[in-house]
C-alpha cells in the first residue's frame, strides 16, 4: 500500500520513451552538442589506427614470405618505423582526446545543469500554489537538488560514453567489411539482437528505479517514525515492532537494488552470449575462408581482431546504456518540472476582458455568481458567490471552520481553479487583468507571518521602494520601536507573533495598495497589539478596503459590516449588531 503511493508519486507511469527523452534532452540543451567533437576525433583515430594496423600485418607478412628482412629489421626497419611511431603518436593522441573529454563532459555538465535548473526553478515558481500544498518540500527540493545534480554528473558522461560506443561500432563494422563483407556482414545478426535485448531492458531497468526510489522514500518515512515517534513506541512496548517495520523497508529496497542488479547482469549476460557465438562464427568463416584460399591469412587476422573488438564493444554498450536509461529517469523527472503549467493555464474559466480604463479600477469589489474549486477535479468551493464589498468599507468573514473564508481570501489572489462567474473591481474584471496587476491590488496581513531572514527593512522592503524615513515612520505608526537594521532569524523566530504582525501592517501602510486583507490569528495576540492595530485600521489604513477574516467579537465590532459564510454561500450579511447577537462561538472558527 505504501509503496503504491510512493510509486505513483514518483510517477511510475513514464517508464516509455527513454530514447524520446535523451533525444529532447539533447535538442534542448544546445551546448551537448559538443560532445560530437571528442567522438568524431576518437572514431577517425580507431579508423586510422585500424588502418594502419591492416598496413602493417601486410608489410610484416610480405616480410616474412619474401624473406626480404629479418625479423629484427621488421621491428626497427626504415619502413615500418614511421609507422611504429605514427601508431606512438595515435596512442598519445588518444589519451590527451580522453583527457579532454573529461573535462569537457564536466564543462558540458556544469553548462548544461544550470541552464536547467534555472528552468525547473522557473517552471516551480510559476505553477500554481496548491502545488506546493500537493507535493511535500522534501519531494520538491529532491527534484531540484537530487536529480538535476545527478544529470549534471552524468548526463554528458553517458550521452558522451553511450555515442562515442556507437560511432566506434559503425567504424569498426565498416573497417571490417573492407577486409571482409562476409564477416561484417555476420555481425547484423549480433547488432539486431542487441538492440532487441536493449528494448526489452529498458523498461524494466526504468521501473525498477522508479520502485527503487519509491522504496527509498520509504525507509526515509520509517527513519522518520524513528526519529520522531520513537517515544510513542517505548511506552506502548512496540520498539521491536519499529525495529522491525525500518529493517523491512530496507530490506525491500535492498530487494529492489538487487532486482536491478541482476536485470543488468542477465542482460551483459546475454550479450557476452550473443558476442561468444559472433565470435565463432567469424572464426570458423575465417578458418573455411583460408582453408579454400579466399582469405589471406593477414585479413584473417584483421578480421579476428575486429570481431573482438565488436565483442568488446557491444559488452561497453550493453553496460553503459543501462546507465543512459537511468540517466533518461533523471531527465523525465527534471522535465516534470520545466513543464509544470503556468498557473494562468490552469485557472479555468477567464472571462472576457471589460473595460479597464483609467479610474475603471476605482468602484466597489465584486463577486458576481462567482463558483470556484481547488483544481480542476476538485470539489466546488465557493458555490455562485454574489457579494459586493463597498470601497472603503470594512468588512468582517466569520463562520465556521472549513466555510470557505480563506478560499474567498485565496480567489482575490487568483490561487485556485475559477468554474465560472467573475470578480469584478470597479467596471474591470479581476480574473481579467494580467496575474501581476491583479494581485499589486492587495496587501495582507496573514495569521501567522513568516519573514526571511535579513533585517527588518529587508522583509518590510524586499525591492528598495522606501527610504530609512519612511519605514520608521511606519514602524512608529504601529508601535514597534524596532532599528531597520535589526537582524532576523528564518521565520522571524526573534520576535513574538504579535509583533511579526505588526510588521506586516507596517509593510501594509507603505505599499498603499488599495484592499487590506487581514487574517486574524485565532489566539496568541495580547490585547495592547490588537488594540494597536484597531487604531492603524482606522487612522493610517483609513479610506482603503479592509477585509478582515475575524475570531474575535471586539474585533467584529468594529467593522462596517460583517458576512457570515457556510458550505461556500453567504447565510448571513449585515451590521455587527444584527449578525453578533446569534452568532455562536464556533462560527467565530
Ligand atoms: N488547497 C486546498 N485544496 C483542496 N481543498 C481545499 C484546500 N484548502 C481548503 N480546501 C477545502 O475548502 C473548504 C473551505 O476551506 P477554507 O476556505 O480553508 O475554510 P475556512 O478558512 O473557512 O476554514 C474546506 O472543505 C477545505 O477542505
Ligand atoms: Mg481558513
Amino acid at each position: 500500500m505504501a509503496t503504491e503511493h510512493f510509486t505513483t508519486e514518483e510517477g511510475a507511469q513514464g517508464t516509455s520513451g527513454s530514447f524520446g527523452l535523451l533525444v529532447r534532452y539533447l535538442r534542448h540543451v544546445p551546448v551537448l552538442r559538443l560532445l560530437i567533437i571528442p567522438t568524431l576525433l576518437m572514431a577517425a583515430v580507431v579508423a586510422g589506427a585500424y588502418q594502419l594496423f591492416i598496413w602493417l600485418s601486410g608489410e610484416i607478412a610480405k616480410c616474412s614470405s619474401e624473406h626480404s628482412c629479418a625479423p629484427r629489421e621488421i621491428v626497427l626497419g626504415l619502413s615500418l618505423e614511421p609507422s611504429l611511431a605514427l601508431l606512438c603518436a595515435l596512442a598519445a593522441f588518444v589519451t590527451l582526446l580522453k583527457a579532454l573529454q573529461w573535462n569537457l563532459f564536466e564543462t558540458v555538465g556544469q553548462v548544461a545543469s544550470r541552464g536547467l535548473l534555472r528552468e525547473m526553478l522557473q517552471g516551480v515558481a510559476r505553477t500554481r500554489t496548491t502545488f506546493f500544498d500537493e507535493y511535500p518540500s522534501g519531494k520538491i527540493i529532491n527534484r531540484l537538488v537530487k536529480d538535476s545534480d545527478s544529470l549534471r554528473l552524468f548526463g554528458p558522461i553517458r550521452l558522451g560514453d553511450s555515442m562515442a560506443g556507437i560511432v566506434e561500432l559503425i567504424v569498426v563494422s565498416v573497417m571490417m567489411s573492407f577486409a571482409s563483407a562476409a564477416a561484417a556482414l555476420l555481425s547484423v545478426p549480433t547488432f539486431i539482437f542487441f538492440l532487441w535485448l536493449q528494448r526489452n531492458i529498458a523498461p524494466m531497468l526504468q521501473k525498477t528505479l522508479v520502485l527503487r526510489s519509491a522504496r527509498f522514500g520509504e525507509v526515509l518515512h520509517r527513519e522518520t517514525d524513528v526519529i520522531e515517534g520513537v517515544r510513542s513506541f517505548v511506552l506502548y512496548g512496540q520498539l521491536s515492532a519499529l525495529m522491525e517495520r525500518l529493517a523491512s523497508s530496507v530490506y525491500r529496497f535492498m530487494q529492489m537494488h538487487f532486482l536491478r542488479g541482476g536485470i543488468e547482469a542477465w542482460g551483459r549476460c546475454l550479450t557476452e552470449i550473443a558476442v561468444a557465438v559472433h565470435s565463432s562464427a567469424v572464426l570458423g568463416a575465417v578458418y573455411v575462408g583460408i582453408h579454400y584460399g579466399h582469405v589471406t591469412p593477414v585479413v584473417g587476422v584483421v578480421i579476428i581482431t575486429g570481431s573482438f573488438r565488436l565483442g568488446t564493444i557491444f559488452s561497453w554498450l550493453t553496460w553503459s546504456f543501462g546507465l543512459l536509461f537511468e540517466t533518461a529517469g533523471h531527465c523525465r523527472r527534471v522535465f516534470e518540472y520545466v513543464d509544470l503549467p503556468i498557473e494562468e493555464a490552469e485557472e479555468g474559466n477567464t472571462p472576457v476582458p471589460c473595460s479597464a480604463a483609467p479610474g475603471a479600477l476605482e468602484g466597489d469589489l465584486q463577486f458576481v455568481g462567482y463558483t470556484m474549486s481547488y483544481r480542476d477535479a476538485t470539489p466546488t468551493i465557493l458555490d455562485d458567490l454574489s457579494l459586493t464589498i463597498a470601497r472603503g468599507s470594512k468588512v468582517g468573514l466569520v463562520g465556521r471552520t472549513g466555510a470557505g473564508k480563506s478560499s474567498l481570501v485565496q480567489s482575490l489572489f487568483r490561487m485556485v481553479h475559477v468554474k465560472s462567474g467573475d470578480i469584478r473591481v470597479g467596471a474591470a474584471s479581476l480574473l481579467a487583468m494580467p496575474l501581476d496587476s491583479a494581485r499589486s491590488l492587495f496587501a495582507v496581513v496573514p495569521q501567522d507571518p513568516y519573514l526571511f531572514e535579513g533585517t527588518i527593512r529587508s522583509n518590510i522592503d524586499r525591492l528598495g521602494e522606501f527610504t530609512d524615513g519612511e519605514i520608521t515612520e511606519a514602524l512608529r505608526a504601529v508601535q514597534l520601536p524596532l532599528d531597520t537594521s535589526m537582524a532576523l532569524r528564518e521565520g522571524g523566530t526573534n520576535l513574538s507573533l504579535g509583533q511579526r504582525q505588526l510588521l506586516c501592517l507596517a509593510r501594509v501602510m507603505l505599499t498603499k495598495r488599495p484592499f487590506v486583507i487581514m487574517d486574524e490569528p485565532t489566539s496568541g495576540v495580547d490585547t495592547i497589539t490588537d488594540a494597536i492595530m484597531q487604531s492603524v485600521l482606522r487612522t493610517a489604513l483609513h479610506g482603503r478596503t479592509i477585509i478582515t477574516i475575524a475570531h474575535r467579537l471586539e474585533t467584529l465590532s468594529r467593522m462596517d459590516r460583517v458576512i457570515e459564510l457556510e458550505d461556500g454561500r453567504v447565510v448571513r450579511d449585515g451590521t455587527p449588531a444584527e449578525i453578533l447577537k446569534d452568532l455562536t462561538p464556533a462560527e467565530l472558527a
